[in-house]
């Protein structure tokens, strides 16, 4: 079945058919009327290739490097929270898809499965992880503390969450978190041995981060600190002021604020902010190569893609995230290929116009 599968938009629609209406919901939803989820996809679709022709490059490769390690290809997998829900291995299958892809993995700290457990069943893998700030701060440490012991190479702070935003999907389905399905990361913090709810834990956050615990957080952690949710040059400058290794140009893939600007739309900005003092990922709507391609010709390092692997890890397991991740990588090597690039580092402006107003494709 799985090489049946040629795309992420035929992952998402196996997937579709295997999730109930609720969880699928809960996974495909954004928040209010859902534009800055539609826009995500299409902001990327509003840029065309200039593509460069005899550039006499053999061999093209994807091969990258992030954070001073190599990297397969220049696409990672997103903090998703509770993957159990959509397969029983969850996060373990998502971790294994990634190591065996050759890219890293981010892990959510609404995942079902704790740092430690993952990095003991998980093959190695590159593996950070993605923090929500709690109130209490010997628990934020405490969550730290278990990534650092557990190989994880950087901590992604996120920025745009709490308060979780309002997700109509959700409130129409009924959707809710199975009871029994807790956040183990928070129990452990928490130095509990039961179930901590969604609920629970959203009460624990911390609701009025500021850009001074933000860089006390980068100054104390012992890893490399990204700052992820952000979309403003300005954020930018003082996300880097504060002492992050890197920025994560991102609306949440639309759950948070709608109508606030998409990923595409907003990076090119906080490049040219950040100016090279510190890493810029991207994410929201990538759902192919040449999407991936034209995020990194505006300056981008690399993406990350919350759905893409998500709808592989539910359609055909750990498989298939594995298979998502890989027709990813084979699209942009493809699109590397024909624009004339030998590696994703080729990449730049010059492969890039606005596409024309009117085309063809705007009466879609
Ligand atoms: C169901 C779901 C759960 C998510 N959970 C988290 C999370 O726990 N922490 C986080 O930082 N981002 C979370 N995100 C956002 C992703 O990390 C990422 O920003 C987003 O999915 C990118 O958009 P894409 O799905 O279009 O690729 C979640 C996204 C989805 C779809």
């Amino acid at each position: 079945m799985i090489d049946d599968l040629i795309n992420v938009a035929d992952f998402e629609r196996v997937a579709a058919e295997k999730l109930d209406a609720g969880t699928l919901g809960y996974f495909a939803g954004g928040a209010g009327e859902e534009l800055t989820l539609r826009e995500n996809v299409e902001a990327w679709r509003r840029w065309r290739f200039r593509p460069r022709v005899l550039t006499g490059g053999a061999e093209v490769s994807t091969e990258s490097e992030l954070l001073g390690a190599p990297l397969a290809m220049p696409v990672l997998v997103a903090p998703v929270a509770y993957q159990r829900l959509v397969d029983p291995e969850g996060e373990v299958g998502m971790a294994r898809a990634a190591a065996e892809a050759g890219t890293a993995m981010c892990l959510s700290t609404l995942a079902t499965t704790r740092p430690s457990e993952l990095a003991a069943a998980a093959p190695p893998g590159r593996r950070w992880f993605q923090l929500y700030c709690f109130r209490d701060e010997a628990v934020t440490r405490a969550m730290i503390d278990e990534a650092v012991g557990s190989g994880f190479e950087a901590i992604v702070i996120t920025v745009d969450a709490p308060p979780a935003g309002n997700r109509e999907r959700d409130r129409r389905t009924g959707f809710e978190i199975p009871e029994g399905l807790g956040v183990p990361s928070v129990a452990a913090a928490l130095g509990v041995d039961r179930a901590v709810t969604i609920e629970e834990t959203f009460r624990l956050m911390e609701p009025a981060l500021s850009w001074s615990d933000l860089g006390d957080l980068a100054s104390d952690c012992g890893l490399p600190v990204l700052v992820k949710g952000l979309l403003t040059p300005e954020d930018a400058e003082l996300a880097v002021q504060h002492g992050a290794a890197g920025v994560v140009v991102s609306n949440h893939g639309g759950r948070q604020l709608d109508r606030s600007l998409a990923t595409g739309d907003a990076l090119s900005e906080v490049v040219d902010a950040v100016a090279g003092r510190a890493t810029v990922l991207v994410d929201g709507g990538i759902r192919r190569g040449v999407d991936v391609a034209i995020a990194l010709a505006l300056g981008a390092d690399a993406v990350l893609v919350g759905r893409p692997a998500l709808w592989g890890l539910a359609a055909a397991g750990a498989e298939g995230a594995q298979r998502v991740l890989e027709l990813l990588r084979a699209e942009l090597e493809l699109t590397l290929a024909l624009c004339g690039c030998a590696s994703p580092a080729e990449l730049d402006r010059s492969h890039l116009r606005r596409a024309p107003a009117t085309s063809v494709y705007s009466a879609e």
